[in-house]
């Protein structure tokens, strides 16, 4: 750690980016070498290289930290009891890395669990990191000190309407017929400047934090996803809440997160979505069909 290193007195990240590092050079090699895809349901899946991180970094989280839990996707469950707890993704992202698509990271949020806490309160997300090794982009905050970019700060946009503003969402890959977010995406990409769908919900609360998105919004997520990315976005100065406007519960699963400044415009449209007001009519593909073989024939 350099002695120009901004992070060098703060009191998690130093240790948790080093071991970000490690495992996202692992998903690296991986990535380069190709991995065999397996399934855990549905479309929803695992890799080795996925497997491989976690086991790097719960081992190397147990020797940085002895005391903290981690609670992991890929099935760590470690000290659960204590005072703090990772929710750590070895690799978010997991559709696009087995397809060769260059957008995935390792994702690590800390949470400082106040004495007493019921099993299903939230404690203070307190640090965050997220790394993406095909960019070698590194995300840190702690709580109090700010958000930085490969140790430069940064800070959520400006954009003051949801009409010039770019917007990100994701899909998930389980019970994806009870998913209507395919609604949301409609109405959002007709509200704004466009929504992408990146596949790395962690990246993509990443990139609100660092301005590069000016609002984000998911149905089922896990902490694992979101923990380290919320962090990042209040300390960037924007706002996550759930989809009403509620303090956002890690377990809650739908998260919103913006700059804040448009925040109320993006809870107004989830109110009028789930009320059924204002939604704009889309054509069917057969009445989009019978309407281009109208337009054909007239021009015979
Ligand atoms: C997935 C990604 C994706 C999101 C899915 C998540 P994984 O995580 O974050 O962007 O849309 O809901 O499950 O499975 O790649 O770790
Ligand atoms: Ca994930
Ligand atoms: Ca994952």
């Amino acid at each position: 750690m350099s002695e120009l290193d901004p992070t060098a007195q703060w009191v998690w990240v130093p240790a948790a980016s080093t071991i970000a590092r490690e495992a996202g050079a692992r998903l690296r090699d991986f990535f380069a070498q190709g991995v065999a895809t397996e399934y855990k349901g549905d479309a929803d899946l695992v890799t080795v290289a996925d497997r491989t991180a976690e086991k790097l970094i719960r081992e190397r989280l147990a020797e940085a930290f002895p005391e903290h839990g981690i609670y992991g996707e890929e099935g760590t469950r470690d000290r659960m009891e204590g005072e703090f707890r990772w929710y750590v993704d070895p690799l978010d992202g997991t559709t696009n890395f087995a397809h060769g698509f260059p957008q995935f990271c390792v994702s690590m949020g800390l949470e400082q669990r106040q004495a007493g806490l019921a099993a299903n309160d939230d404690g203070t997300l307190v640090a965050a990191v997220i790394y993406d090794p095909t960019r070698d982009e590194l995300f840190v905050a702690e709580r109090g000190r700010g958000a930085l970019l490969n140790g430069k700060p940064i800070r959520v946009t400006q954009t003051r309407e949801l009409v010039e503003s770019l917007l990100a969402t994701g899909f998930p890959s389980r019970k994806r017929h009870e998913n209507p977010n395919i609604h949301f995406y409609h109405e959002f990409c007709l509200r704004s400047h466009g929504v992408r769908r990146a596949g790395s919900a962690a990246l993509d609360l990443a990139y609100v934090a660092a301005g590069r998105l000016d609002g984000f919004w998911e149905f089922n997520l896990n902490p694992w996803d979101t923990a380290a990315g919320i962090l990042l976005v209040e300390e960037a100065g924007g706002q996550v809440t759930s989809f009403s406007g509620a303090h956002f519960k890690l377990d809650s699963r739908e998260i919103l997160a913006s700059n804040g400044l448009i925040h109320a415009e993006l809870l107004g449209f989830f109110q009028d979505m789930f009320a059924g007001r204002n939604l704009s009519p889309i054509p069917t593909p057969q009445e989009f069909a019978a309407r281009r073989a109208a337009q054909a024939a007239k021009k015979l």
